[in-house]
C-alpha cells in the first residue's frame, strides 16, 4: 500500500488519520455522555471521563493540523463518476468536516475553565490561564473569563456538539454508504482496502 495518495486512492497515512479521528470523535461523544448520563457530580468517575473528553479533544487538534498539512502536499484521488453537483456537494462536505474537526476542539478549550490532564501524563494550561486569553480578551476585548466562556460554551455544546457535529458525520457515512451499496463505486474502497 502505498504511503501517499495516488490518483486511484488514498494512501495509508490519510487513511490511518481519517479512521483514527473518525474513532476518536466517537470516543469524545462516549466521554463526554457518559459523564453525563453514568455518573455522579464531584465522584472521580465524573472528573476521569471530563478528562477524557479534554484529551481526545485535543489529540484531534493535533491529527487535524497534521492532516490538513499532509492534505495539500498531496494529490487526491480522483472522484468517481458523478454529475458536477454531486462532486461540489461531497468537496463541500468535506471541507465543513474539516472546519468543525478544528472549529470542535478550539471552541471546547478556550471555553474550558479547567486544565487538561492530557491522558494523565502532563497538565495543559487552561485558555485563561495563558498569554494570549490576557492580551487579547482580558485587555483587548475587556472581558472576563466567565463573560468569554458563556457564548463560547453555547457554541461547542449546544450548536456543535449537540447537532452540527453528528448530523455532519452521519450525512457523511450515509453518503459513504450510498456509494457503496447503491452506486457500487469505489469510495468506501479509496478509503480502505484500495482494491479495484
Ligand atoms: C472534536 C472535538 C470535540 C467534540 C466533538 C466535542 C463534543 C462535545 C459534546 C458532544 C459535548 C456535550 C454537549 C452537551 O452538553 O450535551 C461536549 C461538552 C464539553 N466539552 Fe467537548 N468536544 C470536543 C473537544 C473538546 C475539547 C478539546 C475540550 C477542552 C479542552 C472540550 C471541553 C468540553 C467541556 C468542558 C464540556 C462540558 C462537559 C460536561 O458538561 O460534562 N471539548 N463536547
Ligand atoms: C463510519 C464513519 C465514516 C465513514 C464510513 C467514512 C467514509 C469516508 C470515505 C469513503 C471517504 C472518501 C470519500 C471520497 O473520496 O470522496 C471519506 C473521506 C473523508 N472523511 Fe470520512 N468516514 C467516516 C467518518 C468520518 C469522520 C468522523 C470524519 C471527521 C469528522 C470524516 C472526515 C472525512 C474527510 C474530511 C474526508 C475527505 C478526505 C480528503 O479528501 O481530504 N470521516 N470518508
Amino acid at each position: 500500500m502505498a504511503i501517499t495518495n495516488t490518483t486511484e486512492n488514498y494512501g495509508s497515512v490519510a487513511k490511518w488519520m481519517h479512521w483514527i479521528i473518525a474513532l476518536l470523535f466517537l470516543a469524545s461523544y462516549v466521554t463526554v455522555y457518559y459523564r453525563h448520563w453514568f455518573t455522579d457530580k464531584d465522584t472521580p468517575e465524573n472528573w476521569i471521563s471530563l478528562q477524557l473528553h479534554l484529551s481526545i479533544g485535543i489529540s484531534i487538534l493535533a491529527l487535524v493540523l497534521l492532516r490538513i498539512i499532509w492534505r495539500i502536499s498531496n494529490t487526491s484521488p480522483s472522484p468517481e463518476p458523478g454529475s458536477p453537483l454531486a462532486h461540489k456537494t461531497a468537496k463541500l462536505g468535506h471541507y465543513a468536516l474539516y472546519a468543525i474537526m478544528i472549529i470542535s476542539p478550539v471552541t471546547g478549550y478556550i471555553g474550558t475553565g479547567v486544565e487538561t490532564e492530557y491522558f494523565f501524563l502532563f497538565d495543559i494550561a487552561k485558555f485563561e490561564d495563558t498569554q494570549l486569553f490576557n492580551a487579547v480578551i482580558h485587555n483587548g476585548l475587556g472581558m472576563t473569563f466567565k463573560e468569554f466562556e458563556a457564548p463560547i460554551d453555547k457554541i461547542h455544546k449546544e450548536i456543535l456538539g449537540e447537532y452540527l457535529v453528528w448530523l455532519l458525520i452521519l450525512g457523511h457515512t450515509l453518503a459513504a454508504l450510498y456509494h457503496h451499496i447503491i452506486k457500487q463505486d469505489r469510495t468506501i474502497k479509496k478509503m480502505t482496502s484500495g482494491r479495484p
